[in-house]
């Protein structure tokens, strides 16, 4: 598919952009209480350990560099506490965190313009290797309809389905990772899934999850569609983590496929989440299984409560907000659910506690034998 038509998008590297000078209008002034004038305080330095490769060049990492791990995620005002978190979680716990390439999508209209948004990750993360695209959101747009909970209808939630086209056409796989988790293990073992045959996607499934229920009834009484799944054993699996291999996935044209399904979606109604169901539909029953410690979801509830909920049993390598609550939200509130104090220790946001940081002995999930099983 030509780019032009397929989504349109401008890119730079942020390393070239001039020093921070604005400040980001989505965040009331009074929360720019530091030093730099940024919200969040600069990470520690994380560094390679030994074994790990060297990329080519110390100054300059090109995001074509074979010794990198690719993560795609999205950055946005409104969740952009999340991210930092979630990029700090995964230096953090990485054996190689120098050998990781951030890809993050913004929205072109975003209160915080992409600029701002990229300075504020250089300030945050200083030594990241990383890239900030501009998502086109009239691409989608008119594609999405009206879901269960309006936060769903954001387009950036859809980003994930125009990797193919945004990130170079070098990056061959990537890790795509929503910003309401965690990440507390090695990054690297979850970038060794080796995706098998033809499987173009890579996710924890959930075969004992009621498949029926992500599809109205329309779309199982409507044999013409509900045959896509005739010769396949779907099963559930959360958007919200994938390894997803690019190069098949330009290959298959999925990034069409999805988009097929959105456009029956706008004339007949067959699911009620947002950009889950297409993905479920192009891909459930061809899924390479991930284990299930990597996507350890719903911590933040259902899409209407956000009540509090524990982690499903077995280990942890990741730990995932999905649903209403967020774990920024609730703590800020006061009322935080008991993991949300497990999302704490990563959180760089300075606007309310700056001596958060120096105890960050609450709630930190260490390592046991079995990974980061136990919970202190
Ligand atoms: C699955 O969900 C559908 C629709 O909500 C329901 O009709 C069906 O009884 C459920 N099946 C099981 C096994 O619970």
């Amino acid at each position: 598919m030509a780019l032009s038509q397929a989504v349109l998008f401008s890119l730079f590297v942020s390393v070239l952009l001039p020093p921070f000078c604005i400040s980001i209008r989505s965040v009331p002034r009074k929360e720019f209480n530091g030093d730099s004038g940024f919200p969040f305080i600069e990470a520690p330095e994380y560094r390679n350990g030994v074994g790990c490769s060297v990329s080519s060049s110390k100054h300059f990492v090109s995001s074509c560099d074979p010794s990198l791990v690719h993560i795609a995620m999205t950055l946005d005002s409104e969740y952009l506490r999340g991210s930092i978190a979630a990029v700090h979680s995964v230096l953090k716990h990485s054996s190689c965190p120098e050998n990781v390439f951030f890809h993050f999508i913004t929205a072109e209209f975003d209160p915080a313009n992409p600029r701002i948004l990229s300075q504020l990750v250089r300030s945050t993360f200083p030594s990241l290797n990383f890239k900030v695209y501009i998502f086109r959101e009239d691409t989608v747009i008119n594609l999405i309809s009206s879901s269960v909970r309006q936060a769903l209808e954001n387009p950036l939630n859809y980003a994930r389905n125009y990797l193919g086209n945004i990130l170079d056409q070098c990056v061959d796989r990537v890790i795509y990772l929503d910003s309401d988790l965690v990440v507390v293990d090695d990054i690297h073992k979850l970038w060794s899934t080796k995706l098998a045959g033809s499987r173009v996607i890579g996710a924890p499934e959930y075969c004992h999850a009621n498949f029926t229920k992500y599809f109205s009834d329309q779309f199982w009484a409507n044999p013409v569609l509900s045959r896509v799944f005739a010769t396949r054993n779907p099963c559930y699996f959360n958007t919200g983590v994938m390894v997803m291999d690019l190069v098949k996935w330009r290959e298959g044209n999925y990034q069409r496929r999805i988009e097929n399904w959105m456009e029956v979606q706008r004339k007949r109604r067959i699911y009620e989440l947002g950009s889950l169901p297409p993905f479920l539909l192009v891909f459930a029953g061809n899924v390479e299984p991930i284990d299930h410690r990597w996507n350890q979801h719903g911590l933040g509830g259902d899409n209407l409560r956000g009540d509090c909920r524990s982690l499903h049993p077995g280990p942890v390598s990741l730990l995932h907000w999905s649903g209403k609550g967020k774990p920024w939200a609730r703590l800020d509130s006061g009322k935080p659910c008991p993991l949300d104090r497990s999302w704490e220790p990563y959180d760089l946001y300075k606007g309310f506690d700056n001596d958060r940081m120096k105890d960050k002995s609450d709630g930190v999930l260490r390592p046991s034998q079995e990974g980061y099983s136990s919970y202190l």
